[in-house]
C-alpha cells in the first residue's frame, strides 16, 4: 500500500481545485482501511476520507492524511417477490448502482440517476434530486471510527436523516469512513414522476405508462439540460441548501416579491427555491475571473478553469451577504468546507 506525499487532489474533487494532500492513499480493502488509519496514528496526523470528492471545497492544502474509499462490491442479500436487499461497498461510483438497479428493473433510485459521488458518501447528506432521498430507501449502513478502527451499524433511525443532513454532517462528523450500505429496492415497478419536469419530459419522450428505466432516462436528460458537466466545468451541483422560513415570514415576502417561489414542507414551514433568490438578485451567468454562477442554474456555482477555493468561497460569501439583504435570508452552503 503506498502513501504519496504532497500528492494533488485535482482530479479527485468535481470543482477542479489544484490543493495538494500531505499524504494521500486508497483503501479497497479493510485491511488497507486498516493500515491507513495506523499510518495517520503513527503520523499522529488527521485523516480524511474521501469519496467522489463532489461535494467539498477544498481551501487550502490539507495537511492530513487523505484516504480514498474505494470499497467496491455490489451484493444481493436476499430478495421477496416485491423486494431486493442490497449491500453496496463505500467506494461504488453512485450512478453505476443506478445504472445496475435500473437494468435489472429494481426501483427506488431511479430519480436519483447521474448524482456525483459514491455510495459511501451518499448517506452523509442524504443525496436527493425530483421527490426521492437515499433515506427513501436506506435500510442501515456499516462504518469504521476512523480514530480507533472500531466498526458500529447505523441503522435508518441513527442517522437521523434530514434535507441534505444525517449525524454525519453533524454531532458524528468526520469520525466515520461509511464501508458499505444497505439498500432496500422495489421489484413492483412503481415509479414517482410527480416532481417538476418528468411527467413533461416522459410525455416528450413518447412515454405513457414509464417504467424505472423511462425514468432514469428522463431525469438524465434533465441534469444534462441544466447542470453543467464536472468533467467539462468544474463545479459541485448546488452549492447552497434551499432555506426554509416560517409561513408569515413567507406571506410577508411574497407581498414584496410576488413572483417569489415556495413550497410548504410541514410544521408551518415554507422552502424556497435558493436558486430562485440568486437569480432574480441578478447574480445568475456572473463571473468574475476564474469562478462564477452558472448561467442555468443559479445554484450552482463554477470553476472556469484554475480557480483556487478561496475565489470560490468569497464569490458564496459574496452571494450569501446580497441575498440577506434583500430579502433577509441566510443562505448556508451544502457544500464541506475543507
Ligand atoms: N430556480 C430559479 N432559478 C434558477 C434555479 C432554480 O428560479 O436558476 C427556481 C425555479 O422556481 C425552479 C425551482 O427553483 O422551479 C426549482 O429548481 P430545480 O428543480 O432545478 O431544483 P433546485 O431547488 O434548484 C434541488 C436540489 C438539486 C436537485 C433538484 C431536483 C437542493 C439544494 N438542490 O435544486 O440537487 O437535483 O432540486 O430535485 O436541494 C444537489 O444537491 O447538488 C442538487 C443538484
Amino acid at each position: 500500500m503506498q502513501f504519496l506525499e504532497n500528492y494533488s487532489l485535482r482530479a479527485l474533487n468535481t470543482f477542479g481545485i489544484e490543493a495538494r494532500a500531505r499524504f494521500f492513499t486508497a483503501a479497497a480493502n479493510l485491511g488497507e482501511l486498516m493500515s491507513a488509519l495506523e499510518y495517520a496514528s503513527a503520523k499522529n496526523m488527521g485523516l480524511l476520507v474521501l469519496g467522489g470528492g463532489s461535494n467539498i471545497l477544498l481551501l487550502g492544502n490539507p495537511d492530513l492524511v487523505v484516504l480514498k474509499n474505494n470499497l467496491q462490491g455490489i451484493e444481493i442479500l436476499d430478495e421477496s417477490e416485491k423486494l431486493i436487499r442490497l449491500r453496496v461497498g463505500g467506494g461504488v461510483v453512485w450512478h453505476d448502482l443506478v445504472l445496475y438497479a435500473v437494468a435489472k428493473g429494481w426501483g427506488g433510485i431511479e430519480n436519483l440517476s447521474l448524482i456525483p459521488g459514491t455510495v459511501g458518501a451518499a448517506p452523509i447528506q442524504n443525496i436527493g434530486a425530483y421527490g426521492t432521498e437515499i433515506k427513501d430507501v436506506f435500510e442501515s449502513l456499516e462504518a469504521v471510527n476512523i480514530r480507533t478502527g472500531d466498526t458500529r451499524l447505523f441503522s435508518h433511525a441513527d442517522c437521523r436523516f434530514g434535507y441534505r443532513d444525517s449525524i454525519f454532517k453533524r454531532e458524528e462528523k468526520g469520525r466515520w469512513m461509511i464501508t458499505s450500505v444497505i439498500l432496500q429496492l422495489s421489484k413492483s415497478g412503481e415509479v414517482n414522476t410527480s416532481y417538476g419536469d418528468i411527467r413533461e419530459v416522459l410525455r416528450s419522450m413518447g412515454v405513457a405508462e414509464p417504467g424505472v428505466a423511462d425514468v432514469s432516462r428522463a431525469v438524465i436528460q434533465i441534469r444534462r439540460s441544466k447542470l453543467p458537466d464536472p468533467a467539462e466545468i468544474g463545479n459541485a451541483g448546488s452549492f447552497f441548501k434551499n432555506p426554509e422560513v416560517p409561513e408569515a415570514f413567507f406571506l410577508d415576502l411574497k407581498e414584496r416579491f410576488p413572483a417569489i417561489p415556495g413550497y410548504p414542507v410541514g410544521s408551518g414551514a415554507v422552502k424556497i427555491p435558493a436558486g430562485w433568490l440568486i437569480e432574480s438578485d441578478g447574480w445568475k451567468g456572473y463571473r468574475e475571473g476564474n469562478v462564477g454562477v452558472h448561467s442555468r442554474q443559479a445554484l450552482v456555482l463554477v470553476n472556469y478553469g484554475g480557480a483556487t477555493g478561496d475565489e470560490v468561497r468569497i464569490l458564496a460569501s459574496r452571494i450569501q451577504e446580497s441575498v440577506e439583504q434583500k430579502y433577509g435570508i441566510k443562505l448556508h452552503p451544502e457544500v464541506n468546507y475543507i
